[in-house]
């Protein structure tokens, strides 16, 4: 069995001059969560902001700041990240606060009928296990890897993502950002000796390869299967402007995913996939590095920036590039996520008494009319991750 911290240790960012401003700016972050934590505790924030400040996330009468949703270990996450960065008891205390709340959900199925296990669990109870060694978060994310499992569609090689696994509407459909759920399974492997849930995080990050990635590497947003003969029916969007456009966040999903899951896989060419999707998402980018909240768009279009894709793909960035050998497109790509980290901090970083969020102009889905222009907790933290490893050279938790 591998110890807490052993297993597949995640790759360094290489060595490197950055502005001091990034320093400045992940300062400024930890101070907005020194405040956040004083307030929230062991209660969860909501998913975004409204008016730039978060509110206790509410769910089905559970007494307000309830663990519901699928963003909840983002708030864990980032006080872990906050504990190891400062080595302030109060971050710990409060994120190891919080892990009771991510059992009771699986022993209750409070909204776990869902791909989303890895966001929630591989930042709660799998950081937790990495830097306490505690044994209850260890069981409490492999129980997570065993709910996940519960949703791998053998026929078509797949996870589903959303829903009732009997709903016709949601059967055999796959989205990309199930690239990032993958790593609690392979965690789950190399802790159990069970190759069960590395050969469906395989066979599913190959379907996606496939299919979610059009051949110009732009990516679907979702991509539906039939459920038992395997058939791919097409693709399709729920947050994108079009079913054939590219959702930003999404194809920022698709970089740090396929290179995440490259560590795990490296015969299966994930990393050549995330590099040119990567270059998909940059050659698409405004100038000041600031996605739309689709690629669709650009500056002048007037539609509003998602900031978060803009975070997640700098991480993806700096993933690639621990894992790429020196050369030219390492250093390209180590650029590239200096400029979109140095962007964010100068355009959206947040700040008391404004906001009390890290990282401010992110949509959760235009679409739907959710949180547009406000602050979110996974851009919040992809934010701080990027910070933390360019500054810091801290290793992620995926
Ligand atoms: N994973 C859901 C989203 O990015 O909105």
């Amino acid at each position: 069995m591998a110890s807490a911290g052993s297993d597949n240790a995640p790759a360094q960012v290489p060595a490197t001059a950055f502005d001091n401003a990034l320093d400045t700016a992940l300062e400024l972050a930890l101070g907005q969560l020194a405040a956040n934590v004083r307030r929230f505790t062991e209660c969860f924030p909501d998913d975004t902001t409204t008016g730039n400040h978060y509110t206790l996330r509410q769910f089905d009468g559970h007494p307000p700041g309830v663990n519901a949703g699928w963003t909840s270990g983002f708030w864990t996450g980032m006080l872990w990240t906050a504990y190891e960065l400062t080595g302030a008891t109060a971050f710990r205390q409060a994120a190891a606060s919080q892990l009771p709340s991510f059992a009771w959900r699986l022993a209750k199925r409070v909204q776990i009928d869902h791909h989303d296990l890895g966001f929630l669990y591989t930042l709660s109870a799998i950081a937790a296990w990495r830097i306490t060694g505690d044994p209850e978060a260890r069981r409490i994310a492999l129980q997570a890897a065993d709910c996940l499992m519960q949703r791998y569609l053998p026929g078509a090689g797949i996870i589903q993502a959303w829903g009732d696994l009997d709903d016709p509407a949601q059967r055999g459909r796959i989205i990309i950002d199930c690239l990032m759920n993958l790593p609690l399974l392979h965690w789950a492997s190399a802790q159990s000796g069970d190759n069960r849930y590395r050969d469906a995080a395989l066979s599913h990050a190959r379907q996606s390869r496939k299919y979610l990635v059009r051949p110009d590497h732009s990516s679907f947003h979702t991509y539906h299967f039939d459920p038992v003969s395997g058939e791919a029916l097409g693709g399709s969007t729920a947050q994108g402007a079009s079913d054939d456009s590219c959702w930003a966040r999404g194809q920022a999903w698709g970089i740090y995913g396929f290179a995440l899951n490259h560590r795990h896989a490296p015969d299966l060419g994930l990393l050549d996939i995330a590099c040119a999707q990567a270059d998909y998402f940059l050659a698409r980018l405004p100038e000041h590095g600031i996605a739309c909240w689709d690629l669709a768009y650009g500056d002048g279009s007037g539609e509003p920036w998602d900031s978060s894709a803009s975070a997640i793909a700098a991480c993806g960035l700096l993933e690639i590039c621990g894992q790429l050998p020196d050369g030219e497109a390492r250093a390209r790509y180590q650029a590239a996520a200096l400029h979109l980290l140095g962007s964010l901090a100068r355009r959206c970083a947040a700040r008391q008494p404004g906001s009390d969020a890290l990282l401010l102009h992110g949509v959760y889905s235009k679409p739907h009319g959710q949180g547009i222009d406000e602050a979110n907790l996974w851009g919040d933290f992809f934010y701080l991750e990027g910070l933390a490893r360019v500054t810091r050279g801290w290793t992620s938790y995926w």
